[in-house]
């Protein structure tokens, strides 16, 4: 275990310039920061502050972290994280990290460091690509998925995608298509077995024709909708996996002479601001976007008080609004 002499030594910096990097570091000059954390690093330093017990000078700040900003999905987490950090009287550092392990390093490393308390992950937690979980960094995820190793607030993608696809077959459709968002993100392996769920449980065979993959952005849901309209025998409804490939699909086939829902039902997933002035106005599974920020805030300062008892996995409802992009299947192409 190296102890914060060896990181003066190896730093080349007094003990007390060190902890004053640790405790107060916008008191310290820019270089001798860097040779803090690059010694830090390099020994695999842990200060004994950053024991829960411990009381330490508080950053007043948390890190949130998110994979693209300018989904509306995110920033409406986002704001409901500020709303209780701004209550709290802590500052949000905003990671757009565009999904770069790189960047997610750099502001894991401010949690290490103590320049930030804690950190708010929303990007859902993948086993093969994920730094967190982490010693001596307190985090919470949210908006992720199932068995996700440390702290969560999420709801249950499997079971909203299941009731989208239930609907979707009460009305009568049978060739239901899909556009995925990216295959390995957690949230699109999720709703996809919510799909086959609810194939299954109506014994219809699934057809990896009718599946096709997006990266939940309005034009690639434009883009994918092209792989349908061509088909000779065209699906009667599309389930969408986010709202914005919905709307960039109602756009894209609307183009190409179909009707929405006459010749083709299309659902979404968030219920973003822009759903219900979508034209038409889509049908799609409302995530609490606000409040899973909020509990997820709630819950990081929380555990960074050491107050927080019991289950550390929040699954909060979803609800199903239905609107005007969906109607019953054509009869003449089932
Ligand atoms: O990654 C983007 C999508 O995942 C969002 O649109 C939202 O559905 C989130 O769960």
């Amino acid at each position: 275990m190296s102890t914060i002499r060896d990181v003066s030594k190896q730093a080349g910096l007094s003990i007390a310039t060190v902890s004053r990097a640790l405790s107060t570091p916008e008191k310290v000059s820019p270089e001798s920061l860097k040779r803090v954390q690059a010694a830090i690093e390099k020994l695999q330093y842990r200060p004994n502050m950053l024991s829960q017990k411990f009381r330490y000078n508080s950053a007043n700040s948390i890190v949130v972290l998110v994979p693209n900003i300018a989904n509306l999905f995110f920033s409406t987490v986002i704001s409901g994280i500020e709303n209780v950090a701004q209550k709290r009287g802590f500052n949000v550092l905003l990671g757009d990290t565009r999904d770069s392990m790189q960047r997610e390093q750099e502001f894991v490393h401010l949690v290490e460091t103590r320049q930030a308390d804690g950190l708010i992950q929303l990007r859902p937690y993948k086993a093969n690509n994920s730094l967190l979980p982490k010693a001596h960094v307190t985090a919470v995820n949210a908006s992720g998925c199932e068995n996700t190793p440390y702290p969560t607030v999420r709801i249950d993608n499997v079971a909203a995608a299941q009731e989208v696809m239930r609907y979707l077959i009460s009305l009568g459709h049978k060739r239901i298509g899909m556009i995925s968002g990216l295959k390995d993100n957690p949230h699109a392996i999720d709703r996809m077995r919510g799909y086959k769920a609810a194939l299954a449980e109506a014994g219809i065979e699934f057809d990896p024709a009718l599946v096709t993959e997006g990266d939940f952005t309005l034009w690639s849901g434009l883009n994918a909708s092209g792989h349908f309209s061509r088909m000779p025998t065209p699906p009667t409804a599309l389930f969408c996996m986010n709202d914005e490939m919905a709307i960039g699909a109602i756009k894209g086939l609307k183009s190409k002479g179909f009707r929405v829902p006459e010749d083709i039902s299309v659902t979404g997933f968030d219920d973003l601001e822009f759903a219900k002035y979508s034209d038409p106005a889509l049908t799609t599974i409302a995530q609490p976007a606000g409040k899973i920020g909020e509990k997820a805030a709630e819950l990081l300062f929380q555990l960074l008080d050491g107050t927080h008892e019991g289950s550390t996995e929040f699954v909060l409802p979803y609800e199903f609004v239905i609107r005007q992009s969906t109607g019953p299947a054509p009869q003449q192409q089932n």
